[in-house]
């Protein structure tokens, strides 16, 4: 007999504030979980310091047309992210999608909407932004909301604030919020003074379980068990063959083959793959061993969110073990943030750890200094202030779960091409390992890209490991096993805007130094396909730019054949960086060939692809096609600003950059 199914939720926000008696919603667009994280505080904040009900809702859950139906003396929060080109983040785009439409959106009727054009008068909101000033759209998703909501009549509530991920997302949350609290207590007519530091109210409940079946227990599963298809929220374990692209002392660069079939999964050529890593042995036990959980590692834990309108009941697939939260579902490897030590604080196990915790959490400049400049995690802080087993046992798990963030997958420019390889996905992926300026002595090991690292290298015993390389488990039960194919892990597909012209004759430049070169192979062995099946390709130019030409020359055997194939002035233009005295970049061998590019895109309608480092590369790159337009096509600054700016609104000047 079947299960009786869960009664839907409702997706009108309005009404489930009033069953709840909830005066503020906080909405999250959130693509790697930092949005949600953000509005979780905010609302626990508002609830617990404040004493005003607030709830977090994702975007994607309600039917946002009830906007208009907010009354006014309650109050809408907007945590939005921006992800990529100034592209809302996933579970946003239908917000995004109605607010940004040509006509008025269709909200809901309200009782006191009797103003033309203005549906959204009673409407008061507060907003913040996540963003990354590296990026052109700096901070797009929010700006454009809260230009909109304006415009249908709502009423921002203090200053919107803007997080910038290149200075410090943290430090830029908390000090925004210092200045809207005063304005929300205003706006909901509570008074600051008045209600001073509440006690913490826990977010979770955690719990140990006897005797919990094995087979029930999630230990590195993803998703919902009864969900059959895979996406974003079941990612499919999936075979991946990986091989060697180049090994030195301290980097490696890894080509996997990716195997999708049968698994529903589809993708376009210019789409990225997004790959769920697991976090280090060495990191699982550090954290363990400062928590005192050594000896009950594999016990069962069942963790409930408390507040019943959550809009995650878990916050990671349950009934798990303690070593499996760690190992897959919580991210343990980014430096604690200073409300996190202000709440382990409170557990140290000495007055001395206390009140260096409480310094930590409170000195933004020791914080800086001695956290992030020294890129520490949570277990090695624990660990470097007191080592001894089990010293910080007093800090309740719940708190742990509250304190970390769930663990992101790391997403992927696709370098293979669908028409020529529907079923196996390619990744071009280099090692992450770095010590920070302020601490040498200290490694860090990027997580994804060393975990991948240790699956192939537990398939190929033959590559070497550096010796302080962290430790990991290749043989989970579930994720990510060794078999004969090869390593498995969980991925999904992500589409992107990065898409050759649909027309193949239409010529191409292609600039992408380092793993850069990820979508431009797939572009490359895309448009050679097409030329073996008969097709009318268009001229393709590739600049590709890496250290030296015997070190790190990605794909350096496949491109012969490949640029045969297309013919005719197709070719690949090198950049080595390290081979001579000055320094050789791909944006000095683009200007070599300026007058060949410039008529490209202004007589052929050559379209442009850049991809790799957001932070230089892309912007030098932008600035030697601006130089073009002013010395081949005889602009003026200004006019040639603005041919590359209505080159990308064509569509014809695309980026694929991260930072
Ligand atoms: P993490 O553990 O996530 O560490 C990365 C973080 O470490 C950085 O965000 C930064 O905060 C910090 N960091 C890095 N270096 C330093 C330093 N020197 N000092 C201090 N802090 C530092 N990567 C590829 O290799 N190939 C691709 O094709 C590719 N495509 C991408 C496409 C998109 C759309 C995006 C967004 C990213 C892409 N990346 C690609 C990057 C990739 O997603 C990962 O960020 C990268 O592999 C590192 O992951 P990791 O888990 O190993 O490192
Ligand atoms: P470098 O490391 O020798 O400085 C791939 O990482 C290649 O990109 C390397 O050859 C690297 O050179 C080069 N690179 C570094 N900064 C760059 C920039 N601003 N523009 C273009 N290429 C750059």
């Amino acid at each position: 007999k079947q299960a009786p199914a869960p009664p839907k939720k409702s997706r009108n926000f309005v009404e489930v504030m009033e069953k709840q008696e909830r005066s503020v919603i906080v909405f999250y667009g959130s693509q790697t979980g930092t949005a949600e994280e953000y509005a979780a505080r905010i609302a626990k904040e508002a609830s617990q310091k404040y004493n005003v009900s607030a709830m977090t809702a994702d975007l994607e859950e309600y039917d946002m047309e009830h906007l208009s139906q907010l009354p006014s003396h309650k109050l809408a929060i907007f945590v939005l992210a921006t992800y990529g080109e100034g592209e809302p983040t996933d579970n946003a785009v239908q917000f995004w999608d109605m607010i940004t439409q040509e006509e008025t959106p269709e909200f809901a009727e309200s009782d006191l909407s009797d103003m033309p054009g203005k549906p959204l008068k009673n409407l008061k909101y507060i907003a913040f932004g996540l963003g990354n000033k590296t990026y052109e759209h700096f901070n797009e998703a929010i700006r454009v909301v809260d230009k909109k909501l304006t415009e249908y009549g709502a009423t921002r509530i203090g200053d919107r604030g803007e997080g910038d991920d290149d200075g410090s997302l943290e430090e830029d949350f908390m000090s925004w919020q210092e200045s809207v609290w005063p304005v929300f207590c205003e706006a909901m007519q509570v008074s600051e003074s008045s209600i001073g530091q509440a006690e913490r109210t826990a977010t979770f409940h955690a719990q140990e379980l006897k005797d919990a079946p094995l087979g029930n227990l999630y230990l590195g599963e993803l998703g919902d068990r009864s969900q059959e298809t895979y996406d974003a929220k079941k990612p499919y374990p999936a075979h991946m063959q990986s091989r060697d692209l180049f090994t030195n002392s301290d980097r490696h660069c890894l080509h996997l083959d990716i195997d999708i079939k049968g698994s529903g999964l589809r993708y376009v050529t210019g789409d990225h793959i997004a790959i769920w890593p697991s976090n280090s042995e060495t990191e699982v036990n550090r954290l363990v061993n400062a928590l005192g959980l050594t000896d009950k590692v594999d016990v069962a834990v069942q963790v409930d969110a408390i507040d019943p309108a959550a809009p995650k009941k878990h916050p990671f697939p349950v009934p798990s073990t303690y070593r499996a939260i760690f190992r897959h579902y919580l991210d343990i490897a980014t430096p604690p943030t200073r409300p996190v030590l202000g709440l382990i604080a409170s557990f140290a196990p000495s007055d001395e750890t206390k009140q260096y915790l409480e310094k930590l959490s409170k000195d933004k400049e020791a914080y800086k200094a001695e956290v992030v400049d020294a890129c520490i995690n949570l277990g090695q802080l624990l660990e470097s202030v007191d080592n001894t087993h089990g010293a910080f046992d007093k800090i309740p798990f719940d708190v742990i779960v509250e304190s970390l963030t769930r663990l992101q997958p790391r997403y992927y420019s696709i370098s293979s091409s669908a028409l020529e390889s529907p079923d196996v996905i390619s990744v071009t992926a280099v090692t992450l390992k770095y010590s920070p300026t302020s601490k040498p002595e200290h490694t860090v090991y990027g997580v994804a890209t060393n975990y991948l690292w240790a699956l192939h290298q537990s398939c190929h015993p033959e590559s070497k490991l550096d010796e302080s390389f962290p430790e990991y488990n290749v043989k989970g039960p579930r994720d990510a096993y060794l078999s004969e194919e090869g390593a498995k892990a969980p991925v999904h597909v992500r589409k992107s805007n990065f898409k050759l012209p649909r027309n193949p004759s239409v010529p191409i430049i292609l600039v992408g130094p380092g793993t850069g070169v990820a979508p431009h192979r797939a572009f490359v062995r895309e448009r050679a396909w097409q030329k073996r099946h008969g097709k009318d390709v268009g001229k393709t130019v590739l600049f590709f730019g890496c250290r030296r030409s015997d070190e790190d020359f990605l794909y350096k055997d496949e491109w012969p054949e490949l640029f045969e194939t297309l013919g005719g002035e197709s070719r690949i233009v090198t950049a080595f960086s390290r081979e001579t005295d000055q320094k050789v970049y791909v944006q000095h061998r683009l200007r070599e060939c300026g007058e060949e590019m410039w008529k490209m895109i202004s007589e052929q309608g050559a379209y442009i692809y850049v991809c790799g480092d957001a932070k230089r590369m892309a912007k030098d790159v932008q600035s030697a096609f601006i130089e073009f337009a002013q010395t081949y096509g005889d602009q003026s600054a200004q006019d040639a600003e603005q041919y590359v700016k209505d080159l990308r609104t064509k569509g014809r000047y695309q980026e694929d950059v991260w930072a």
